[in-house]
């Protein structure tokens, strides 16, 4: 194995979970779990990509015991007695292939799209719906404090049940990034205006988790700057606007961030090689986890052609991240990990949009 490869394949602890390698596999909603309940399907497909080598799964996003937290029958709930017994078998096998998982925490907030089934007003900072579908409610302050609730007893649920740590879903439009985000907050009181204010319900959804759970428990936060009804829209343009978000999180709790971009490979700032997470690693001095494209030459969900690695690899290496997730290439391919570890790439296929009709 090339030095450069093999740092893809090296242990790392974050907080107390050691992960076999630096690969995770990237959240991606199936919509297999019917009425909320992972079955045995859901658990093999995961340990299948454990078994192909992933050394962290984060989970698809996960419904909370919220009313609108969730817009789809199909998706996963982590509450309630069944869901977290289908759960069990998830966390099990799994474990038993020698990989690590944690469940990402989702709220969606106004994001309301035409595919979901559960037909509620969603709840939104400011009563904005982030899609073409249904209505939002701007949150109350009994409402926030009943979501930030939601999240911390999930968190709660999520270590009894054996997960070894949890990612908060703070990006891509959701209901976290509607209140970050000042195209969807337009509150006037300390949840909006500043970007501190709109940091606000960030931080005490982490610090709640935190207090749910204990202090080495390991909390991801998931953040981004793209939206899927914008994705030039921007959080920060600068590294010191960055900062601003980040900092109040890092100080509320969090462990680990993971920087969703669509491309891993592009600067995030004039003047600089950086990526998100290599800025965010820069600014907080925590682990970060870097996404989008990896093994792909192209952002689309229909189909990708395989890229070469080696400008990842570097990255790596010089430590401007230290995991590296992977999303449309493991639907494709449960052993992609694998073949990239014995030298193999000329078995990866790349991605089509076939991989995402059945759990194989
Ligand atoms: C089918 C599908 C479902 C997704 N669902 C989620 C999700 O539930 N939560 C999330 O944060 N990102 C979700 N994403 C985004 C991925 O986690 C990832 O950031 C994105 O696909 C880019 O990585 P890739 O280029 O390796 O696929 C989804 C992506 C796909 C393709």
């Amino acid at each position: 194995m090339s030095a450069s490869l093999e740092a893809l394949f090296t242990p790392i602890t974050l907080k107390t979970v050691t992960m076999p390698n630096r690969l995770a596999m990237a959240p991606m909603t199936r919509r297999m779990s019917p009425n909320g309940v992972p079955g045995a399907d859901v658990a093999a497909y995961y340990r299948r990509r454990v078994e192909g080598g992933i050394g962290l799964i984060i989970t698809e996003g996960v419904g909370l015991d919220h009313v609108s937290s969730s817009g789809h029958r199909d998706v996963p709930n982590l509450f309630g007695e069944a869901a977290l017994a289908g759960w069990q078998g998830v966390i099990e096998g799994v474990h038993a292939a020698g990989g690590r998982i944690i469940p990402q925490l989702w709220h969606i907030g106004g994001a309301r799209q035409p595919w979901m089934e559960i037909e509620v007003p969603g709840h939104s900072p400011s009563g904005v719906v982030l899609g073409d579908f249904g209505s939002a409610v701007a949150m109350s302050r009994d409402d926030i404090e009943a979501v930030v609730g939601a999240f911390a007893s999930a968190a709660a649920d999520a270590r009894r049940s054996g997960f070894d740590g949890v990612e908060i879903h703070g990006a891509h439009g959701y209901l976290i990034d509607q209140f970050l985000w000042d195209g969807s907050n337009r509150r006037d009181d300390d949840y909006g205006g500043s970007m501190e204010n709109r940091g606000r319900l960030a931080a005490e959804v982490v610090a709640a988790v935190r207090r749910a759970t204990d202090p080495d428990f390991l909390i991801v936060f998931r953040f981004s700057q793209w939206k899927p009804i914008d994705y030039e829209a921007r959080l920060a343009t600068t590294p010191e606007e960055l900062r601003r978000i980040v900092e109040p999180l890092a100080e509320a709790g969090v462990d680990v961030f993971h920087a969703s971009t669509r491309r891993y490979w592009l600067p995030e700032f004039e003047g600089s090689e950086l990526n998100l997470a290599g800025w965010t690693r820069k600014l907080t001095g925590r682990p970060t986890i870097t996404v989008g494209s990896v093994g792909l030459d192209d952002v689309s969900r229909e189909a990708a052609k395989p890229r070469d690695l080696s400008d990842l690899l570097e990255r790596l290496a010089a430590e401007e991240f230290d995991m590296v997730a992977v999303g449309r290439a493991l639907l494709a391919d449960p052993a992609w990990a694998n073949k990239i570890r014995d030298g193999r790439q000329d078995e990866v296929t790349g991605y089509t949009q076939k991989a995402l009709a059945s759990l194989t």
